[in-house]
């Protein structure tokens, strides 16, 4: 049994425990690591001192059942606050960019306070468990819009320093932001189009319905990203999954979801070496190479 741990906090006020990953990804899984909770821009440059590694909504890991040796940076405080308010110098009738919202700011609760207020640009991501900087890290998406259909500009930081820059300036592609590994989306502001809170609800339905074949278990989405051939043409790794005939196909207590074959499951006490010996078995069976969408820690 883990048993949480409360370490002496560090020299700058960040809060540190180390805890079983199992209860910050949302497959479950996950041994021990150091968790630093940091509470704002003052504990950043401490926090990147040793190696590390950064958690947003623990929704798209497999975490190593051994723990990490690295220590796991989290966006608390004025990272998960949130600022809406339109900036008068950058927005138009047309276009409304908003204040600084926080990289540790959950996307559900903020989609569902866009739609309130009829801003249109990301509802296309509904039904994403991530947080803003996790979703904006991997420009999480779904057929209906991406993460990068309503950013504005982001603030990057890095033992290099703090930047900021304009989704022009990075090589942002399909489930990619281009943002190296490690340097953390510490805030985002919004670039979003003024609508009514019916119109941007009616898209949401939408993409929820694209969703309904989607397993309800623990799992940390869909494995592999969509597979897109010299021709140009783009497949559907749940597709091909399935065509191999692996749907249901089990190893300890985890599953190739019998709703989508492109999603593992935890059927309660998987292991992540359960499901690491699925993804062999996908591509072993699956004649197309397939980049994995689940990051695998370490
Ligand atoms: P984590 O899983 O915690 O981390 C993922 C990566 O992002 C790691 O490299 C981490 O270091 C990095 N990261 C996290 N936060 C930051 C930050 N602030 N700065 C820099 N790097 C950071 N994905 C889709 O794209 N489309 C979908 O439709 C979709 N549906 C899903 C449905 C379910 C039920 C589940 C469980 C997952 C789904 N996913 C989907 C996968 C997942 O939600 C996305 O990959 C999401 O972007 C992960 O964000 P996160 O905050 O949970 O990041
Ligand atoms: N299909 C099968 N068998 C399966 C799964 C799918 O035949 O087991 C078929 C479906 O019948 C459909 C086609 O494949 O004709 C496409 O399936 P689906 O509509 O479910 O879309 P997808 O391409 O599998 C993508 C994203 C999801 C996103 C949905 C909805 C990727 C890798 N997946 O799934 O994103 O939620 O569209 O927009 O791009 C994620 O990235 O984690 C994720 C869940």
């Amino acid at each position: 049994m883990n048993s949480a741990a409360i370490l002496p906090n560090s020299r700058t006020g960040a809060r540190v425990e180390r805890l079983p990953l199992s209860r910050f990804t949302t497959l479950g899984v996950g041994g021990e690591a150091e968790i630093w909770t940091l509470q704002g821009h003052a504990q950043l440059h401490e926090a990147m001192s040793a190696p590390y590694r950064i958690l947003g909504g623990g929704s798209n890991l497999v975490v190593a059942d051994e723990g990490l040796s690295e220590r796991v940076i989290r966006l608390g405080g004025e990272f998960a606050a949130t600022d809406l308010e339109a900036d008068p110098q950058l927005s138009t009738s047309e276009q409304l960019v908003t204040g600084w919202v926080g990289g540790g700011v959950p996307l559900p609760g903020l989609l569902r306070k866009l739609q309130r207020l009829g801003y249109s640009n990301l509802e296309g991501t509904v039904g994403i468990p991530a947080q803003l900087g996790g979703a904006v890290w991997m420009n999480a998406g779904t057929r209906f819009g991406e993460a990068f259909d309503g950013l504005h500009s982001l603030e990057i930081v890095s033992p290099e320093g703090t930047r900021t820059v304009t989704p022009a300036e990075l090589p942002w592609s399909y489930r990619d932001s281009g943002i190296p590994r490690n340097h953390i989306v510490t805030r985002v502001r919004l670039k979003l189009r003024p609508s009514t809170p019916e119109l941007v609800q009616e898209k949401m339905d939408a993409a929820d319905v694209a969703r309904k074949g989607q397993p309800k278990n623990r799992t940390p989405g869909c494995a592999f990203k969509n597979p897109t051939l010299p021709s140009g043409e783009r497949l559907g790794a749940g597709k091909l999954i399935d065509e191999a005939g692996l749907k249901g196909s089990r190893v300890g207590n985890a599953m190739i979801a019998p709703e989508h074959a492109n999603f593992i499951v935890n059927l309660g006490g998987a292991s992540a070496a359960d499901v690491h010996a699925l993804l062999a078995l996908i591509r072993s069976r699956v004649g197309v190479d397939m980049q994995l969408e689940y990051e695998l820690w370490p």
